[in-house]
């Protein structure tokens, strides 16, 4: 007997909990799902919204845009096609997207598989660089999204280093982007929410440096043998400025980083260099035409044997997800 079809909500309710496992800007998780009759509504939630390091909300947008893919890569292991209206409501700039079932196709688990397995992996990657083939996919998995996927050239490696270290040095002067990485480095368990110690490594000699969260708690992760000389930097980047570009280069993060995944590679975002206005400037010129970048990330090939990094915390379904009244 074949089974009846599930209930068109209770595909969208399944993945909204999927998307809880997408990265967002100092795992601030800024989004709330409704369930509204046939549809899921994506929500941005301002009260997370990190305003010393991010005023403008684009980062937020950015994660929403992430969550966004997270749910639609799992209507697709379930056998269907998302479809998707994005920013639905210029008067309602919050509604990010409305998402419902749409035509059945293949199934397709590969993308989902890697959301359970993805992680932010901030330790130094191998010797061994990623491949043509790798960079190639991701390259697609951006430009599936409108977004381009540029590969700093080793040419360029020196200054966007530069740019890096500078622009973490002007937020760890400021108190505005210190007090952001304070609060969200020192959350209290039940919140299930920030960035814990055990996922960030202490400061060991690299090409590009880390980003400094050891502000209140030391790095506890164990940084491993890598030597960080084979990894790639990319940095993604839109034609325009716009709150649909963020919501795209967040699909599109989601997108490379579960194809990168998937193929056995991993990475850590770099959003310095997008946060500091000035630094992202310079950053443009030293790309040279490749559009406004959203975010740089480090991508590399894990030290062979390399534990997996703990998973970061998530709150649960039921705070994040519900009907209308209910969230
Ligand atoms: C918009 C955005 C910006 C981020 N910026 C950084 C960053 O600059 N440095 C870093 O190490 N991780 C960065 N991350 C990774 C988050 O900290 C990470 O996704 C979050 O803590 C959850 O952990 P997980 O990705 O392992 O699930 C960023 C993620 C997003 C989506």
């Amino acid at each position: 007997m074949t089974q009846p079809p599930r209930a068109e909500i209770d595909q969208i309710a399944e993945a909204s909990i999927a998307a809880l496992r997408a990265p967002s800007l100092f795992n601030s998780q800024p989004w709330r799902w409704r369930l509204v009759g046939h549809h899921g509504e994506l929500w941005a939630d301002r009260s997370r919204q990190l305003t010393g390091l991010d005023p403008a909300g684009h980062l937020l947008l950015l994660s929403c845009g992430a969550a966004l893919h997270h749910a639609t890569v799992a209507m697709h292991a379930a056998g269907y096609v998302a479809d998707v209206v994005r920013l639905p409501d210029p008067d309602r700039p919050d509604l990010v997207a409305r998402l419902r079932q749409g035509a059945a196709c293949e199934p397709d688990d590969r993308l989902y598989r890697a959301i359970y397995r993805r992680r932010t992996d901030r330790r130094p990657f191998d010797d061994e660089r990623p491949g043509p083939a790798a960079l190639d996919e991701l390259r697609a998995a951006a430009g599936r999204h409108g977004v381009h996927l540029h590969v700093v050239r080793e040419d360029q490696v020196t200054a966007f280093a530069a740019a890096v270290a500078r622009a973490g040095a002007i937020e760890h002067a400021d108190p505005r982007f210190r007090d952001d990485v304070l609060a969200w480095t020192t959350r209290s368990r039940p919140d299930r929410d920030g960035v814990s110690a055990r996922s960030v490594v202490p400061s060991t000699p690299r090409t590009v440096a880390p980003r400094n969260f050891a502000v209140a708690r030391p790095a506890a992760l164990e940084p491993g043998p890598g030597t960080d000389q084979g990894t790639v930097y990319v940095v993604l980047a839109t034609d325009a400025d716009e709150p649909h570009d963020w919501v795209a280069a967040g699909e599109a993060l989601s997108d490379v980083w579960l194809t990168l995944t998937a193929r056995g590679l991993a990475a850590s975002p770099i959003s310095e260099v997008i946060e500091v206005d000035a630094v992202r400037t310079a950053l443009r010129r030293v790309l040279g035409g490749v559009g406004s970048p959203a975010i740089a990330m480090r991508v590399g090939v894990p030290v062979a044997e390399a534990e997996p990094v703990p998973a970061a915390m998530r709150r649960s379904g039921t705070d994040v997800v519900g009907l209308p009244g209910q969230l």
